[in-house]
């Protein structure tokens, strides 16, 4: 699905149309009216062999924008301009093409367009990094002479560019494909009595978008989730609910031997009472004393029983001396990698859409990403476990 809205640069739409054919896209094109002033839709309906929408409804008919936005296995909207960005960023539904994007269930990519002064205006940077926040893939735009005679970045990325990226993205897919992948994700509870229990914030957002993005690289996912609210949509990713630290660590060890990497995104309560009451604990007294008894540490066990070819992630959550705290973990845990995250840092951590992390191994220097999605985070985290299997061999 390509979705083209009212830029000068729809007239390179006419070429990225072609190129998509070339690979041997099917092509349905969607224009908002002010697009049809850039370029015409005949043109674009020659090229991708099929008829145009440019309208919701015409007089007697009506294009299903659930129907099209279920059909697409990839939309594209090239260029988007800053209007357009807006609405999608606010969700609002008023064309063929804002009303698709909402329908869309494919992954979505979108490459803006639009002068200098206006993509750099606050208000469209934070357009785009919402549009992010929805899981959507930004083609960057490029720098050059601009329509205004102004030169700077606002260019939509060139139709070359724009094929390049979704090639990047789909070949991915299959990238870890015979790799079978531990996750660990969410909280643990550990029951004080029937009502009561020690946990965390952790939401599983994380640990659930590595097992999502695993699965779309053709992986074999076993996802070991806590209690959270949340589960994974990908119907491919076998998932094993626990609620305590103990229940994780008896599936996890379950899991390992058969597994070629573990990412431990939980955050696992590190102590536990050491009684849960059977009934519930009645208030009396001022103070109240609880005896909490250690829970086995899973990644540490994992480290110690890890076998040549077996991959093993942490997750390092910290509030200070971050980066020493987690190259302590790395080594005592015997990890390949571990990846922070601060509390510091705004939109890192628990419950966001977004994190902030840094990717450390052994003996190299850390890798400060910036502040993404989670989803985003997660494609980054695999890019790099890929880039250790390349680097054994
Ligand atoms: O779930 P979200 O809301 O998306 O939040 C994501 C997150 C903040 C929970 C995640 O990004 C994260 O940082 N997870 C690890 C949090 C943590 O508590 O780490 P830690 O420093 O306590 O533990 C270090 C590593 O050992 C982690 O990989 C942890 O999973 C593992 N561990 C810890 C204790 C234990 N008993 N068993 C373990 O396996």
């Amino acid at each position: 699905m390509l979705g083209i809205t009212g830029s000068i640069a729809a007239y390179k739409s006419a070429l990225l149309t072609r190129l998509l054919i070339k690979a041997g896209a099917e092509v349905q094109v969607l224009m908002t009216p002010a697009a049809t002033s850039f370029i015409s839709p005949l043109t674009l309906s020659t090229l991708s062999r099929r008829s145009v929408y440019t309208q919701v409804s015409s007089e007697d008919s009506w294009n299903n924008h659930v129907d099209l936005g279920l059909w697409a296995d990839a939309m594209i909207i090239a260029p988007l301009t800053a209007t357009s960005l807006a609405k999608l960023a606010n969700g609002l539904a008023d064309n063929i093409l804002t009303a698709v994007y909402l329908s869309a269930r494919c992954p979505v990519f979108f490459a803006p367009a639009m002068d200098l002064d206006m993509w750099m205006h606050p208000s469209t940077q934070q357009n785009v990094k919402q549009l992010q926040t929805y899981g959507n893939h930004l083609i960057d735009v490029e720098e050059g002479e601009l329509a205004s005679g102004l030169s700077g970045a606002g260019r939509m990325a060139e139709p070359e560019h724009i094929v390049q990226a979704l090639n990047r993205f789909f070949n991915r897919s299959l990238s870890m494909s015979g790799k079978s992948v531990l996750i660990t994700a969410g909280p643990t509870y550990e029951p004080i009595d029937p009502v009561r229990f020690i946990g965390n914030h952790s939401s599983g957002k994380m640990g659930i978008a590595i097992a999502e993005e695993a699965a779309a690289r053709g992986a074999s996912v076993t996802l070991i989730l806590g209690p959270s609210a949340l589960q994974p949509e990908s119907e491919s990713i076998r998932l094993h609910r626990v609620t305590t630290a103990r229940e994780m660590y008896d599936a996890a060890m379950a899991a390992f031997p058969a597994c070629d990497v573990a990412i431990m995104a939980a955050a696992v309560a590190d102590y536990r009472p050491a009684t849960a009451a059977e009934e519930k604990i009645k208030k009396k007294g001022d103070h109240l004393e609880l005896q909490l008894v250690k829970n086995p540490d899973i990644a540490l066990t994992l480290g110690q029983s890890k076998t040549p070819g077996q991959y093993l992630i942490g997750f390092a959550l910290e509030t200070h001396n971050a980066e020493a705290h987690a190259r302590g973990k790395l080594q005592r845990k015997n990890l390949d990698l571990i990846v922070l995250n601060s509390l510091q840092d705004e939109g890192a951590g628990f419950g966001h859409d977004t994190n902030k992390v840094s990717l450390i191994r052994a003996g190299n220097k850390t890798r400060e990403l910036e502040l993404k999605t989670k989803r985003a985070v997660a494609a980054d985290l695999l890019d790099e476990i890929e880039s250790l299997f390349t680097e054994k061999n």
